[in-house]
């Protein structure tokens, strides 16, 4: 997984700005006091100002790890292509991802607010397709249950409700704007108590693993299709259930994801990923 990305940012923010609300960027160590004001001018000046990535599939898998960051905030305006949002979709199961050696165990629901031709609303993907039914079975909320044409080699993709679901979302999600801003958020629903019974406690890190590793598989896709992307670890998760009608421990919420057209925040300061080996 290509966590070493985060090495490459410096985050410099100003005082009372939204930013506070994300974590503290894991970045290069920070120049120390003593070397004051000059050293850390002179790390600017030597920076390369954030640029949104170019909408290129030429875009190497080098370069994308490189220069992919969380967005801090989104533009509520940038539609996803409908082939983007099946290709991030796609890659939550192929790739790297792939490699964890188990069946698959984290679900996705999908708060669609502006994918090119799909209307919004609240969506599922079943990461394991059998496990579909047993997570419809799960639903105690009189959901629709449309399965959405996706092409033959498409994820399969499941429509439970269309509408606006900005407000559901942003609360959700802590009342946090970016999973309302984005072109779409989600939820991580792990296959929880039976996949606990089945392999005994220390399988819940596991579960975990498997959510972090879907969301930086969605980190690098989105930069690939010209959006960005941002982690949501702050999150209602009984809400989430409420929302989505999941009453039993069968399935619980993990983690919650956010993509789409980013705001840069004049404040951060991203540097050169590993320029040495540029
Ligand atoms: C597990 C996890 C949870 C996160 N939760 C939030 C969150 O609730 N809100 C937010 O704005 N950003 C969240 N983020 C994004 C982090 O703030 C961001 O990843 C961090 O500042 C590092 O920046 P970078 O991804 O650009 O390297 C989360 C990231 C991770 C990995």
């Amino acid at each position: 997984m290509p966590e070493a990305a985060h090495a490459a940012t410096a985050a410099h923010r100003g005082s009372g700005g939204s930013a506070g609300r994300r974590c503290a960027p894991r970045g290069p160590r920070a120049p120390s006091r003593s070397r004051g004001r000059a050293a850390l001018a002179a790390a600017a000046a030597r920076s390369t100002p954030f640029t949104r990535a170019p909408r290129s599939r030429e875009l190497g898998l080098r370069r994308i790890v490189r220069q992919r960051r969380s967005a801090v905030d989104f533009d509520g305006k940038t539609e996803l292509a409908f082939d983007d949002f099946a290709r991030l979709l796609h890659a939550t199961s192929h790739g790297p991802v792939a490699g964890l050696p188990w069946r698959p165990n984290v679900h996705l629901a999908l708060f669609v607010h502006r994918v090119r031709g799909l209307a919004p609303g609240l969506y599922l993907h079943a990461r394991d397709a059998d496990e579909r039914p047993l997570l419809q079975a799960a639903c105690e909320k009189p959901f629709a249950w449309e399965r959405v044409e996706m092409g033959a080699a498409g994820p399969e993709l499941w429509r439970l409700a269309a509408g606006d679901q900005r407000a559901t979302a942003r609360a959700l999600s802590c009342h946090q704007e970016i999973a309302a801003d984005s072109a779409f958020s989600l939820g991580m629903l792990a296959r929880f108590e039976p996949t606990l019974q089945e392999h005994g406690a220390w399988f819940y890190p596991r579960l975990f693993w498997e959510c972090g590793a879907i969301g930086q598989s969605l980190y690098l896709e989105a930069e690939a299709a010209g959006v960005r992307a941002t982690g949501i670890g702050c999150f209602f998760d009984e809400p989430v259930h409420a929302a989505l009608g999941l009453a039993s421990t069968r399935y619980r919420s993990l983690y919650h994801f956010t993509v789409g057209g980013p705001v840069e925040d004049g404040r951060l300061q991203t540097w050169p990923a590993y320029p040495a080996r540029a």
